[in-house]
């Protein structure tokens, strides 16, 4: 980027580690002073960042806003060829509906929204208690905890949401932690090859999941979508594979980071903390504000511009890449009062968190509900929860896409 496309009032031109620390700080000034900008990603992409809500909102619904991954592949080479780092994962995994529009989009959404209606996620809720309580009860016994504490992430955080969806799925539990660091390594963004060599070992495990399942097909939803591609035109194999990966990653990294950030707003603010002890079922507002106030989607994934587009008063030029900056819009004083402040009193209605439009996220009953019964029940068995680590100590994971700690030490009691 050359300094004459740098904002004169904020030195930010690359979303790197020092951005990711605390994006807040940056969009608060962006927001006032040049909403609508070009920055860097850490690979060197130059990519138009939304940043006010009515834009972030317009941006999310608007049909010159694409996200085909075979339009982004062409302008993502294009700037390889002027100097990015490459970021090459293979077609298979790319080929799933939130890298669709439609008419693609709407056939692929179509086979999978039934499974995600907020009835049939809600009898789930039984055994998303029982898995709860079961991890609740590893942790209270995890006395060996010391002066370090227990990281709620790996103990609490993580294993409920893969525990989920990967019942839900019908994926068995025994390559987990496999899964854990593939999914983070791509969803990281910062490490192209590792990122592909993640990619490749996942698609590998996805086909092996596949076969399994066509020779022992269950009552999931994984043998239920094989039974759809094999049986009609569809459901390709391609696409067979890229939805399985794209709910595993989105079902679970996710919600990782929901419990995490709210587990974090409540240790800070002993009052939060306090007000959903005494009313523990005011949990699922304490996940709206969550999700408001520091979602684990801190910018929505890649769009680009199939023709000029204004947004504000900015025009973005023809085949351009865009990222609406959800958590942003989440701030955006023009839309939420005192938006720094947790408040989970507030009215949250309208929040980005899970997107907006024809990509909405399909997994936000099951996200809302995991999140609901973890901070609840989380808050009922341990009362006295402190962080084991002065606040500054805390890391965010240097994720371009992803908003979420590195760890969360914390002493039960
Ligand atoms: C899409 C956020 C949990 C599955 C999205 C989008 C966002 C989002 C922002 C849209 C991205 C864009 O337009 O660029 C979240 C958050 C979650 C969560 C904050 C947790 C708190 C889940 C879960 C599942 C899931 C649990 C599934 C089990 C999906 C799918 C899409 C999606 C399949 C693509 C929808 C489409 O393209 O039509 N999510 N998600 N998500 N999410 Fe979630």
């Amino acid at each position: 980027m050359s300094s004459s496309q740098q904002c004169p009032h904020d030195s930010v031109s690359v979303l790197d580690g020092e951005f990711l620390q605390d994006p807040h700080v940056h969009y608060a000034r962006m927001r006032e002073s040049d909403p609508t900008r070009r920055v860097l990603t850490v690979t060197g992409m130059p990519v138009w960042l939304v940043t006010r809500y009515a834009d972030a909102r317009a941006a999310l619904t608007d049909p010159r806003l694409s996200k085909d991954y075979r339009g982004m592949g062409r302008i993502m080479e294009r700037e390889v060829e002027r100097g990015a780092q490459r970021a090459e994962v293979s077609e298979s995994i790319q080929a799933h509906m939130l890298n669709m529009d439609p008419p693609d989009h709407t056939r692929l959404r179509k086979l999978v929204v039934k499974a995600f209606t907020a009835r049939r996620i809600e009898a789930l809720r039984p055994r998303i208690e029982q898995i709860t309580g079961e991890l609740l009860d590893e942790l209270a016994g995890t006395e060996r905890v010391g002066e370090a504490g227990v990281d709620l992430l790996d103990e609490f955080a993580f294993p409920l949401p893969i525990r989920v969806i990967c019942e839900l799925l019908g994926v068995p539990e025994d390559r987990r932690d496999d899964f854990r660091r593939w999914s983070n390594t791509l969803v990281s963004g910062q490490d192209p090859e590792a990122a592909e060599r993640a990619a490749l070992a996942m698609g590998e495990y996805l086909f092996e999941l596949v076969e399994d399942k066509r020779r022992d097909p269950r009552d999931d939803l994984l043998t239920a979508l094989i039974e759809t591609s094999d049986d009609s035109d569809r459901l390709s194999g391609e696409e067979l594979i890229g939805m399985v990966f794209l709910l595993l990653v989105a079902g679970h990294e996710t919600t990782v980071n929901l419990i995490g950030n709210g587990v974090l707003a409540l240790l800070r603010d002993p009052e939060q903390y306090r007000r959903l002890l005494a009313e523990p079922e005011r949990a699922s507002s304490v996940v709206e504000e969550t999700l408001r106030f520091d979602g684990p989607v801190n910018l929505a994934t890649f769009r680009y511009t199939t023709e000029p587009v204004l947004v504000g008063d900015v025009e973005i030029p023809e085949d351009e890449l865009v990222l609406v900056a959800l958590g942003s819009a989440n701030r955006d004083p023009e839309r939420f009062a005192e938006p720094d402040r947790f408040d989970q009193d507030r009215a949250t209605g309208g929040h980005l968190a899970f997107g907006h439009g024809i990509h909405f996220c399909v997994g936000a009953p099951l996200a809302r509900l995991e999140g609901e019964i973890a901070l609840r029940r989380l808050v009922e068995r341990f009362p006295d929860l402190k962080l084991a680590v002065p606040d500054e100590q805390l890391r965010y994971r240097p994720s371009t896409l992803m908003r979420g700690l590195e760890q969360l030490p914390v002493r039960l009691s």
